[in-house]
C-alpha cells in the first residue's frame, strides 16, 4: 500500500475506489455488473471518498485503512445518480451516456437498487452500530429530498427554507454521512464527529448551490452532463428563487409563461433574467455564508494538514 499522505489526491483515491471496486463487485447478472461498473468507471470527482479519509485523519486516524468505507460512500453516490438520472430525464452523465440511455430506464432502476443492497449487504457485515444506522438514515433523506423536489416542480414560489431542506437530504445528507462515518472510524470523540457531520451538512448545501448555479452557466461539455436541465425540468433552484424574490411582475410573469408551456427555447432569456435581477450573485452570496459555517463547523477539529484540505475544498466552492 502507498504512504498515507499520497493517498490524498483525486487521482490516487480515484485508483483505490476503482481497484477496490473491480476486485469485489461482482453479482450474477453481466447487465447489472457493467451497468454499474461503467458509471463507476467514467469518472467524477469523488469528492465524498475523499471527506471521508479526511475526515479520519482529521481525528487522528489514518486514511490508509478507510478506504473501503470510503468506497462505500462513492458507491452509494453512484446508485443515486443512476436513479437520479431517471428522475430527471438526463441523458448524459460523466461526460457518457446516462445508465437510462444505454440500459433503459428499468434496469436503471433496478441496477441502482442492486447496489444499494449490495452495499448494505457489506457494510452491515463489516461495520459496527452506528454506520449502518446512519447510511440507511442518509438514504431515506435522500429519497425524502427527491421526492419533495418532484413536488416542488414547477412552484415558483417556493420558499428558500424548503429549497435548503431539499439540498440538505437529496445531497448534503451524504456529505455529512461521508464525514461522520469518517470521523467515527478514524477514532474521533463525540465532539469531534459531531462537528465534522456538521461540517458535511454544509459542505453539501454550499455544493448543492454551486451545482444549481453551474447548471445555468457551464456548459455540457465541462460539466459532463446536460446543462441547463433543471429549467428544462422546471426545476425551482436558488438562483431563480433569489431572482424572483428580488425581481419585479414582469419577470415573473415571463418565469410564468416559460414554466406554463412546453418549450425550452426560452431558457438562455430565463437565465439573462435570472442575472439582470440578481440571482446568480445572491446565490454566491448564500455559497459563501454556508462556506463559512462548514469551516466554523471544524473549529473543534484540531490543526492537521487533513482539516487544512477540508478548508480547502470548502473554499474552492466560492471559485
Ligand atoms: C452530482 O454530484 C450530484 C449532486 C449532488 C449535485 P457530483 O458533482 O459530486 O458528481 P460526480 O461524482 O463528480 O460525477
Ligand atoms: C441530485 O441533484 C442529487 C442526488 C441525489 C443525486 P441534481 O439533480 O442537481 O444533480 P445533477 O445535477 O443531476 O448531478
Ligand atoms: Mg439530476
Ligand atoms: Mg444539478
Amino acid at each position: 500500500m502507498r504512504a498515507i499522505d499520497s493517498v490524498r489526491t483525486a487521482d490516487d483515491l480515484q485508483a483505490l475506489v476503482e481497484r477496490f471496486f473491480r476486485a469485489t463487485f461482482s453479482t450474477d447478472n453481466p447487465v447489472i455488473t457493467e451497468a454499474v461498473k461503467r458509471m463507476l468507471a467514467a469518472g467524477g470527482k469523488r469528492l465524498r471518498p475523499r471527506i471521508t479519509l479526511l475526515a479520519a485523519e482529521a481525528c487522528g486516524g489514518k486514511a490508509i485503512e478507510h478506504l473501503h468505507l470510503a468506497a462505500y460512500m462513492e458507491l452509494i453516490h453512484v446508485a443515486t445518480l443512476i436513479h437520479d438520472d431517471v428522475v430527471d430525464n438526463a441523458a448524459t452523465r460523466r461526460g457518457v451516456n446516462a445508465t437510462a440511455v444505454d440500459y433503459g430506464n428499468r434496469v436503471s432502476v433496478l441496477a441502482g437498487d442492486y447496489l444499494f443492497a449490495w452495499i448494505f449487504k457489506n457494510v452491515t457485515l463489516n461495520y459496527p452500530h452506528p454506520i449502518p444506522n446512519v447510511l440507511s438514515a442518509t438514504l431515506a433523506d435522500i429519497c425524502d429530498g427527491e421526492v419533495l423536489q418532484l413536488q416542488a416542480l414547477g412552484n415558483l414560489d417556493l420558499p428558500l427554507d424548503t429549497y435548503v431542506e431539499i439540498a440538505r437530504k437529496k445531497t448534503a445528507s451524504l456529505f455529512a454521512a461521508s464525514a461522520q462515518c469518517g470521523a467515527t472510524m478514524g477514532g474521533g470523540n463525540a465532539t469531534e464527529v459531531a462537528a465534522l457531520r456538521d461540517f458535511g451538512e454544509c459542505f453539501g448545501i454550499a455544493f448543492q448551490m454551486k451545482d444549481d448555479l453551474l447548471d445555468m452557466t457551464a456548459d455540457e461539455r465541462s460539466l459532463g452532463k446536460p446543462a441547463g436541465n433543471d429549467l428544462t425540468e422546471r426545476k425551482t433552484t436558488i438562483p431563480l428563487i433569489a431572482a424572483l424574490a428580488s425581481g419585479g411582475g414582469r419577470f415573473r410573469a415571463q418565469v410564468r409563461r416559460f414554466y406554463d408551456t412546453a418549450a425550452n427555447d426560452a431558457i438562455p432569456a430565463i437565465v439573462d433574467g435570472i442575472e439582470r435581477e440578481g440571482g446568480l450573485a445572491a446565490t454566491r452570496a448564500q455559497i459563501g455564508r454556508f462556506v463559512e459555517r462548514a469551516k466554523s463547523a471544524l473549529e473543534p477539529i484540531a490543526a492537521r494538514a487533513a482539516k487544512r484540505e477540508l478548508i480547502r475544498l470548502t473554499e474552492a466552492l466560492q471559485s
